[in-house]
């Protein structure tokens, strides 16, 4: 099971980033040498995590890191994509963790001693639980909080670092933790949402701020996830729900990134479900980027909602993955190139592509055939829009590990490496393999 690109690609040229993506709270552990996040206390929250796990363990990436920069190395991808645990670097009193800072600085270290760039995100979702508590994203404090770990943090890294995103998914904070609250903390209510995604957005702003001082040689940007909106049918009510849909869930983020201005829809909310916005606050968020991140599994369907006006539908077609996501890499293709017409896009990194399947593990191994095959058309998908003028520097594979998959738990794997929780025993699977196997050719 091989993954085969045609060699005139781009993606086998050497200035071509392949990587591998993680994130703190999915993969450490470590749970005694920091504060408390978000995700701890609301996994610790009956009926909030499908399989009633939790991070306290999870693939115990705290202790294995060594390990695990050698399995990378030995994929022989050329960057690691990974998210800092903001309640392990900074304490309570919004001061630097040298406990924290030094395993990060481990890690950077070991990265660059290995020529293997590193990829670092600030926010990946595990806010400190102390910081919610006083209102979380709902409190434009936060913001700052955020601008001043981003300083202290990245003051400490110095040149160890080739690339930093602000946030991971602004979306998922904003919508699923304080709109849906089926991520945390777990909030309900349309009059959350809107005003938690500004001042994440507002605490992008502020960081690239502090990053153009304090980083100016390393690539900063944001990482954003598109699922593209199709209509369940073609009847004018679901074409207009699937429209919403993507204003609301796509738009609503790149746009004040890329434009400094949130899309009309505005105009039409309740007054107490728009953004706080504050003078200054959309020249801040449009800060200059070096790059965009960009995380794509699939596409979503939507017909008319009852109340948002738009509601997710079945995809009605297509193998699926183990999430129940349709597999459809011309998705994928038709997102980069609608973006790149849309927008004036600065380059562009897929940060995140992968699939859950249903792995196991026979005579010590993982044929995970299904997984290769989605890599493959994915990564095509990739080369037909750079084919199509999109300017694509790199591609991260999620994820390097199987690891906590959220409201999932354990219970879905992501990983081209296994894991068996039990043993903490890691198995390259085939498509980890095939991955090493692709990136090899591209060396010869
Ligand atoms: C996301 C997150 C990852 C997920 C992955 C699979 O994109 O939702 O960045 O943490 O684990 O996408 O859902």
């Amino acid at each position: 099971m091989n993954i085969t690109i045609p060699k005139t690609s781009r993606l086998h040229r050497k200035e071509f980033v392949f990587g591998v993506a993680t994130a703190s709270f999915q993969i450490e552990g470590g749970a005694d040498s920091r504060l408390e996040s978000i995700w701890d206390r609301f996994c610790s929250t009956p009926g909030t995590i499908r399989d009633g796990s939790n991070g306290l363990v999870a693939c115990d990436h705290y202790n294995r890191w060594l390990e695990d920069v050698e399995l990378i190395e030995h994929l022989g991808v050329d960057a690691y994509r990974f998210s800092l645990s903001w309640p392990r670097v900074i304490d309570q009193n919004g001061d630097l963790n040298a406990v924290g800072i030094a395993f990060y600085v481990g890690l950077l270290d070991e990265l660059n001693r290995k020529g293997i760039k590193p990829f670092v995100t600030f926010y990946h979702w595990d806010l400190p639980q102390h910081l919610q508590d006083a209102g979380g994203w709902l409190n434009r404090e936060t913001a700052i909080k955020f601008r001043d770990y981003v300083d202290l943090v990245s003051k400490e890294f110095g040149d160890r670092v080739y690339s930093y995103a602000t946030l991971n998914e602004p979306f998922c904070s904003a919508y699923l933790g304080y709109e849906v609250g089926i991520h945390a903390p777990g909030m309900i209510g349309p009059q959350y949402g809107k005003k938690a995604a500004h001042h994440l957005l507002l605490a992008h702003g502020m960081a690239m701020e502090v990053l153009a001082r304090n980083s100016p040689n390393s690539l900063n940007g944001i990482v954003l996830n598109f699922s593209p909106c199709y209509s369940h049918t073609d009847a004018p009510e679901d074409v207009e729900a699937a429209k919403l849909a993507d204003i609301n869930l796509n738009k609503w983020y790149i746009e004040p990134i890329l434009n400094g201005q949130y899309p009309d829809l505005i105009n039409t909310l309740p007054d107490d479900h728009k953004p706080d916005i504050q003078a200054g606050d959309m020249a801040l968020i449009s800060h200059a980027i070096d790059f965009v991140g960009i995380n794509y599994y699939t596409r979503e369907f939507y017909q008319k909602g009852t109340s948002s006006g738009y509601e997710k539908a079945e995809s009605p077609v297509g193998q699926k993955t183990d999430m129940g996501w349709e597999v459809f890499p011309q998705g994928l293709t038709d997102l980069l190139e609608s973006l790149n017409k849309q927008y004036e896009l600065p380059p562009v990194y897929i940060t995140e592509n992968g699939a859950a399947m249903r792995d196991t593990v026979e005579n010590g191994a993982v044929n995970d055939a299904d997984r290769v095959a989605y890599y493959q058309s994915h990564l095509e998908a990739v080369d037909n829009a750079i084919k199509q003028g999109v300017d694509i520097r790199g591609y991260f594979a999620w994820s390097l590990l199987d690891n906590f998959e959220w409201a999932e738990g354990y219970a879905k794997r992501f990983g081209i490496i296994h894991v068996d929780y039990e043993t903490q025993k890691r198995t390259i699977k085939a498509s980890g393999k095939a991955f090493g196997e692709f990136l090899k050719q591209r060396a010869a």
